[in-house]
C-alpha cells in the first residue's frame, strides 16, 4: 500500500514538473516608453531606495558627484525605519572582530563570504562613530553605549536607540544629513519601474510620478538600494512598501541573483485578529524574555542549549512545531518577571502597540509567532557592491553580499546596510571621477507590448499569492507544495504577467509574482536544509552537493 503511495505521488509530481517546464520569462521591460516624449531627467548617481543602505550611499557619493535619490513613499517610508532591535557592531569592551566574525560565519553554515564578513565587520565600528558624530543617539548609562544580544551572538554586542525603535533613529540621521547635502536631490512617491541597460551597461531608469507622469532618469551608475520583498507573504513584519522591485527589475534587466530560497522568518510578531504584524524584538529575549506554549510551559531549551537566544531558524521552526503540537495559532513571549520600570523604559514602542490591543506587557503573556522579516538573498554583488550589470550596484536588503550566508544573525542588516551603502556609494563616485564619462542620452523606443485592458482584481490575486507563499514556500518546504507553488504561480503569471499596466498597483503585482517564482524556483532547487530553508523531505544538510550558492538570470536580456 505504501509503495503504490509513493509511486502515484512521483507520478503526480513528475506530471506537475513537465507543466512548469513551460516557463515564459518575463517582459524585458513592464511598459511602453518612447524618448521622444517622455520627460528627461539627469543625474551622475542614482540611488533607488531611502533606508539605511540607499542614504548611506547617497552621502558617500555626493561627496564627487550629483546624486538623485529616488523613492517610491515618503523617504523615512522602508525597513530600515521600523527596524527595533539595534546595530551588531563591535564597540564593547571584551568583544573582538573576530568573535563577531566567528558567530556571523557560524550562523550563515559554510555559505557565507569570509572576505566580505571580515571587512563589514571591521569597517562597523568607523561608520557608527560616524552617524553617532552625526547625531544618532544610540541608549547610554551612565554615559556609555549599552549593549544587548540577539539570537547566535555569543556576546551582548548590540547598540539600541529610544529602547525599541533603532531604525528609526538612524534614518532620522541619515535624512538629516542627506537633506543638507547640496550635492543630494529627493524625488519622493516616485516608482522606478526599470532599469534602462544597453549592451549590459546601466543607464538609469524610468520612472514614474503620479503628477510629473513617466520620466526617464539617465545616470552615469545606477545603484539599487530598494529592500526586500516581505509582502510576497501573508504573514511579514515588512511594510506595505517591501514589495521586491529592486530585486524583480534587476532580473528583467540579466542581472544575476543568488541565494532567493533563503528567506529569514523573524521567530516573534505580535499575533492578534486586525494588529498589524507587529514584530516583538529579539531584544526581548535578549534581556530575558521566555518562549511559552498555550499550557504556559517554556520550551525552547529542549530544542536548543541556546534556548531562547538559539538562530533564528531554530526558534522559528520549534515555535511552528509547538504550534503544531498544541493545535494554536501561537504561542507567547512571557516578560512578566522583569521589573515593570525597566521594561517600559526599555522597549517603549512594543508597550505602546500591545497596549493599543489591551495587553500590559508587565502583566500578560504577548502572543507571538513566526513572519517573513529578511531576504537574505538578492541581486549578486562583489566586494565594491557591482552587481554583474555594468555601472549598476546594489546594497542592503535587495543585494547579496555574502554576508549572512544562509542564516542572517539578527543587527547583523543595519551593520550590512551602513557598510555596503558606503561602499557604493563611494565606489560609485570615484569611478565616475576616474572615467569622466559624460552623460549621453540616447534615443529609445520600447513597446512592451502587453495588453492595456484588463478586469483583474489585482487584490484578489495579491491575496492568494501571499496565501500561497506562506501555505507553500514558507518555514517548513517540500517538493510537493513548492511545486504546487510554482504551478499557480506560473498561472497566474500567463495573464498578469502579459498585461500593461499604468500605475504602481499593477507593477507591484508583476513584481511580486516574479520575485514569488524565483524564490519557489530556487527553493525547489536546494535539496537540503540550511539555514532559514527548511525542507522536510531534506531534513539534513548536504555539503557534499549543496555547500554552494544558486543563482539565477534572465535567459534573454
Ligand atoms: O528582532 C529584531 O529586533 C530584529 C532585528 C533584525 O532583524 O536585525
Amino acid at each position: 500500500m505504501k509503495i503504490k503511495e509513493f509511486s502515484l505521488t512521483n507520478k503526480f509530481i513528475k506530471d506537475r514538473i513537465r507543466s512548469v517546464k513551460k516557463q515564459v520569462e518575463p517582459k524585458r521591460y513592464l511598459v511602453s516608453f518612447d524618448s521622444r516624449t517622455t520627460a528627461h531627467v539627469f543625474t551622475d548617481v542614482l540611488v533607488m531606495g531611502s533606508g539605511v543602505a540607499g542614504l548611506s550611499a547617497a552621502i558617500q557619493a555626493a561627496r564627487c558627484d550629483s546624486v538623485l535619490v529616488v523613492t517610491k513613499e515618503r523617504i523615512d517610508e522602508n525597513n530600515t525605519a521600523y527596524a527595533q532591535g539595534g546595530v551588531a557592531v563591535v564597540l564593547s569592551a571584551g568583544d573582538t572582530v573576530s568573535k563577531h566574525i566567528k558567530d556571523t560565519l557560524d550562523a550563515g553554515q559554510g555559505l557565507c563570504d569570509a572576505a566580505t564578513v571580515k571587512a563589514f565587520i571591521s569597517e562597523g565600528p568607523r561608520r557608527v562613530n560616524e552617524l553617532i558624530a552625526w547625531g544618532a543617539l544610540f541608549d547610554k548609562e551612565n554615559d556609555r553605549l549599552v549593549f544587548t544580544q540577539e539570537g547566535g551572538h555569543h556576546f551582548p554586542r548590540i547598540i539600541h536607540a529610544q529602547g525599541d525603535s533603532t531604525g528609526k533613529e538612524i534614518e532620522q540621521t541619515l535624512i538629516a544629513v542627506a537633506r543638507e547635502n547640496k550635492n543630494i536631490k529627493v524625488f519622493e512617491h516616485t516608482f522606478v519601474i526599470d532599469l534602462i541597460t544597453e549592451d549590459g551597461i546601466c543607464h538609469g531608469a524610468i520612472a514614474w510620478h503620479a503628477k510629473k507622469g513617466s520620466m526617464l532618469i539617465w545616470a552615469k551608475r545606477t545603484i539599487l538600494a530598494t529592500g526586500g520583498c516581505g509582502q510576497v507573504y501573508r504573514e511579514t513584519t515588512n511594510p506595505g512598501v517591501a514589495t521586491g522591485d529592486g530585486l524583480a527589475m534587476a532580473y528583467r534587466a540579466g542581472a544575476t541573483l543568488q541565494d532567493m530560497e533563503f528567506v529569514q522568518f523573524h521567530p516573534t510578531t505580535l499575533y492578534i485578529a486586525g494588529a498589524v504584524r507587529f514584530l516583538i524584538t529579539e531584544t526581548v529575549r535578549g534581556e530575558g524574555g521566555i518562549l511559552r506554549n498555550k499550557r504556559g510551559e517554556r520550551f525552547m531549551p529542549k530544542y536548543h542549549p541556546q534556548a531562547e537566544l538559539a538562530p533564528r531558524d531554530v526558534v522559528s521552526q520549534s515555535i511552528l512545531k509547538e504550534m503544531q503540537k498544541t493545535d494554536r495559532t501561537h504561542v507567547y513571549i512571557d516578560i512578566r518577571h522583569i521589573p515593570k520600570e525597566r521594561l517600559y523604559a526599555r522597549f517603549p514602542r512594543i508597550r505602546e502597540i500591545c497596549a493599543s490591543f489591551g495587553i500590559d506587557i508587565a502583566k500578560d503573556l504577548i502572543p507571538v509567532r513566526p513572519s517573513a522579516h529578511y531576504m537574505i538573498g538578492g541581486v549578486k554583488v562583489n566586494r565594491f557592491s557591482r552587481t554583474t550589470i555594468r555601472h549598476l550596484y546594489a546594497c542592503g536588503e535587495v543585494a547579496c553580499t555574502g554576508m549572512h550566508g544562509a542564516n542572517r544573525l539578527g543587527s547583523n542588516s543595519l551593520l550590512e546596510g551602513l557598510v555596503a551603502g558606503s561602499v557604493a556609494g563611494a565606489d560609485a563616485g570615484k569611478s565616475i571621477q576616474r572615467s569622466k564619462r559624460e552623460l549621453f542620452p540616447y534615443p529609445i523606443q520600447e513597446l512592451a507590448g502587453g495588453s492595456k485592458i484588463s478586469w483583474l482584481d489585482l487584490n484578489d490575486i495579491g491575496n492568494s499569492l501571499k496565501s500561497l507563499m506562506w501555505r507553500d514556500a514558507g518555514i517548513e518546504r517540500d517538493e510537493k507544495h513548492l511545486l504546487e507553488a510554482e504551478e499557480m504561480i506560473e498561472m497566474w503569471c500567463r495573464y498578469v504577467m502579459d498585461k500593461e499596466f499604468a500605475n504602481p498597483a499593477g507593477w507591484e503585482l508583476q513584481n511580486m509574482l516574479l520575485v514569488s517564482r524565483l524564490i519557489v524556483v530556487s527553493a525547489r532547487k536546494r535539496k537540503e536544509s540550511r539555514g532559514v530553508h527548511h525542507r522536510s523531505d531534506y531534513p539534513e544538510t548536504d555539503n557534499t552537493h549543496w555547500k554552494r550558492h544558486i543563482t539565477v538570470k534572465r535567459q534573454k536580456s
